[in-house]
This record gives structure tokens, C-alpha cells and sequence, in this order.
């Protein structure tokens, strides 16, 4: 089989405000250094990253119909919408590839509603609480995955 090392990663709703938002649960790198750091990790390991971020439910649901063909896996922290976005767990579900979930913040320490995720039943793996190096920590995982 071909090498396998195309990942496809996802930012949702209000994740483009890093920099601006509450540094005690999310730190306080930009998304732009945010995205540097992930290509940074990726390298390390080999993986070739696409970048992907909207605030709009539509699109991004939509780039997970466009994936197919175009990566091997996804890492994917959807902000908000985990914890009620039906239709990104439907969408994750037709991409099909073998995806990581993580999250800046220790979703397990802030509110109860934060603890739901509707993808975490198509996830290999949740990664919560590391903060940036939590992409480092996904990819890896991905890259586990990837290899088997
Ligand atoms: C987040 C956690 C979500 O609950 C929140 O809505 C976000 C960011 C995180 O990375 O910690 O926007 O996904």
C-alpha cells in the first residue's frame, strides 16, 4: 500500500479568535502560530498537513464531503460545535477516514455541557487539555493509525 500521510486539518467556530479569547483555558497563541506549531509537529512526523478553518456550520461540513481523495485522515477540533453539531458527526461519518478529536482546552474541568461530543464515536482518539501540544499529541495518534 502507498504511504499514507495526507491530513486533512479542521478548526471550527471561533477557533480563528485564538489570541483574543480566555487565555486560561486556551493560552495565548494566535491561530496563526497555532497552525504554524501543527505544521511544525507535522513535519516531525512526516505529515503533510491542509488546513482548513470556518466559523460557518455549512462549510465546514462541506469540506469534510470534499476530503475524500485529498487526505488520509483528519484532526479536527470544531470548537463548539462538538458538543451539539449533529450534522458534523454525519458529515465526519461520509468522509469515512480514520480521524483524531482535540480540544485546546481540559474540557472534562469547565462546563458539563462541554463534555458531550457528537463525534467522539468516530474519533480513534480525544485529546483534550494539552493546549497546543495537543496537535502534537493528535498527529502522533493519527500517524499510529495511519501506519497500522
Ligand atoms: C474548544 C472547546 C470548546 O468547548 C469551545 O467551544 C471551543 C474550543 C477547545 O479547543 O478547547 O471553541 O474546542
Amino acid at each position: 500500500m502507498s504511504v499514507r500521510n495526507r491530513v486533512q486539518v479542521m478548526h471550527g467556530v471561533n477557533l480563528d479568535m485564538l489570541g483574543r479569547r480566555d487565555a486560561e483555558h486556551y493560552g495565548g497563541v494566535s491561530f496563526a502560530e497555532l497552525e504554524t506549531r501543527i505544521g511544525e509537529f507535522a513535519s516531525g512526523l512526516d505529515l503533510h498537513p491542509r488546513f482548513f478553518q470556518s466559523n460557518h456550520e455549512g462549510e465546514f461540513v462541506e469540506e469534510l464531503h470534499r476530503v475524500d481523495g485529498l487526505a488520509d485522515g483528519i484532526v479536527l477540533n470544531p470548537g463548539a460545535w462538538t458538543h451539539y453539531a449533529w450534522s458534523i458527526h454525519d458529515a465526519l461519518e461520509i468522509a469515512g477516514l480514520p480521524a483524531v478529536e482535540v480540544h485546546l482546552s481540559d474540557l472534562g474541568a469547565r462546563e458539563p455541557w462541554r463534555r458531550t461530543s457528537v463525534i467522539g464515536d468516530l474519533c480513534v482518539a480525544r485529546i483534550t487539555g494539552q493546549g497546543v501540544a495537543g496537535y502534537r499529541t493528535a498527529l502522533a495518534r493519527l500517524h499510529e493509525e495511519l501506519a497500522a
